[in-house]
């Protein structure tokens, strides 16, 4: 039998934020609340043919993801700044059988990009399990409320339901972060799941069948490889899709001015975005130190250990932002992001450090505008 009709009422696992938040100010909304105006927008436009349980078309999925304007003049913003065909591969995975895999390195936007997938085609980003190397078989199906076990008996009143049984019986997205941290026997938990659709519970004599709308998009990280690969059984049930890092400064500069504007402003940060050159210069530093070469690709540097991500980029900046509102002008200056970078350049303390200093000298000193940025990297310790 199927238990989806009785899905909704599982012990203590449904039903909204513990502790009511409705109507108060929460720090980070969920993509679906924060982006409701624009995904209500898209779904009246719609008129494509959506696959089973889906919000929206992958057509406007899409378009969610990527921006757009509607024929009415409604404007929707980019959530992923990036090649068009990786969302399009990506939506289309999801309205196949076969489960969704962003793969990539730290920073280029996998949660960012699985969160507002399933917002748009589930309308509802929550069912997630988050994948970490302590991980038990009970998040990716299910548990037991022991009070109720011990006073009843097993029974369906007694199961807790994971995020992905949930989606199962409801026809949604459930996310799994960072698969490839959880312990490899957890993960192929995942396999029934994934070929056969169906979750048995042996207690019960029974199992759940997935409803058509129902997929998976996971996560992981590649330089996490190595530590619980994924098994090729796993693996082939996923579509594997890999972000790339940003293809050029413009484009990351894009990316970084535009969170940044989205997190100052649920910060209340004054300031609007005049420290573009500053970002502008975040992104070279970053950039550079990535490739291990200057930008006009004439002098070659040694790149630290840290990922020196577009994440990062992104919390340099709004860091700055805070201080050159609370402490400074308003306005981003050299001296609000000189020991960001240098927080995110230096992680291993003695390597690195040799490494940011020989680029200040070499690189920064010499360039044509930065000597505010000389003097400021001078200032916090380069
Ligand atoms: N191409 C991109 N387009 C839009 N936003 C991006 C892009 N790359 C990075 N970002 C931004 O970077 C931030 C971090 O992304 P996210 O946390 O999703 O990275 P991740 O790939 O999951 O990293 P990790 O491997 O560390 O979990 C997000 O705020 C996201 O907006
Ligand atoms: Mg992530």
């Amino acid at each position: 039998m199927t238990m989806s009709e009785t899905s909704a009422t599982t012990a203590g696992t449904v039903g909204g934020t513990v502790g009511g938040t409705a109507g108060a100010e929460v720090l980070r909304p969920h993509a679906e609340d924060a982006f409701a105006d624009e995904l209500a927008a898209l779904a009246g436009a719609d008129d494509r043919p959506r696959p089973p349980r889906w919000r929206l078309s992958p057509w406007a999925v899409a378009t969610y993801l990527l921006g757009g304007t509607l024929p009415d003049g409604t404007v929707i913003t980019p959530k992923y700044v990036g090649p068009r065909r990786i969302i399009e591969v990506a939506v289309t995975t999801l309205a196949t059988d076969r489960a969704l895999l962003l793969l990539g390195v730290p920073g280029t936007a996998k949660t960012w990009v699985s969160e507002h997938l399933a917002a748009a085609v589930s309308g509802d980003s929550t069912l997630l399990v988050q994948g970490t190397a302590g991980t038990p078989e009970e998040a990716i199906r299910y548990g037991w409320n022991y009070a109720q076990l011990l006073a009843h008996g097993p029974s369906r009143d007694a199961l807790v339901s994971s995020p992905v049984m949930r989606a199962m019986a409801e026809g949604m997205t459930a996310r799994v972060e960072e698969l490839t941290r959880i312990p490899a026997d957890v993960q192929d938990s995942l396999i029934t799941i994934l070929s056969e659709k169906t979750l048995p519970v042996p207690e019960l004599g029974q199992e759940i069948q997935a409803v058509r709308g129902f997929n998976v998009i996971a996560t992981a990280n590649d330089r996490d490889r190595g530590i619980n690969d994924l098994s090729s059984a796993l693996r082939r049930r996923f579509n594997t899709v890999v972000l790339p890092l940003p293809a050029t400064a413009e484009a990351e500069v894009d990316i970084v001015s535009r969170r940044v504007d989205q997190i100052g402003r649920s910060l209340d940060l004054p300031g609007g975005l005049e420290g573009i050159a500053e970002i502008r210069r975040v992104v070279t530093v970053f950039r550079e130190l990535r490739d291990g070469v200057t930008a006009d690709g004439r002098t070659k540097i040694k790149s630290p250990s840290g990922t020196l991500s577009t994440a990062e980029a992104i919390s340099v900046v709004t860091n700055g932002l805070a201080l050159a509102a609370h402490f400074g002008d308003g306005v981003l200056r050299p001296g609000d992001v000189a020991s960001g970078i240098l927080g995110a350049v230096v992680r291993d303390p003695a390597a690195d450090r040799v490494i940011w200093q020989e680029y200040v000298e070499t690189v920064v000193r010499e360039r044509d505008g930065w000597k505010d940025f000389y003097r400021a990297c001078r200032e916090v310790g380069a």
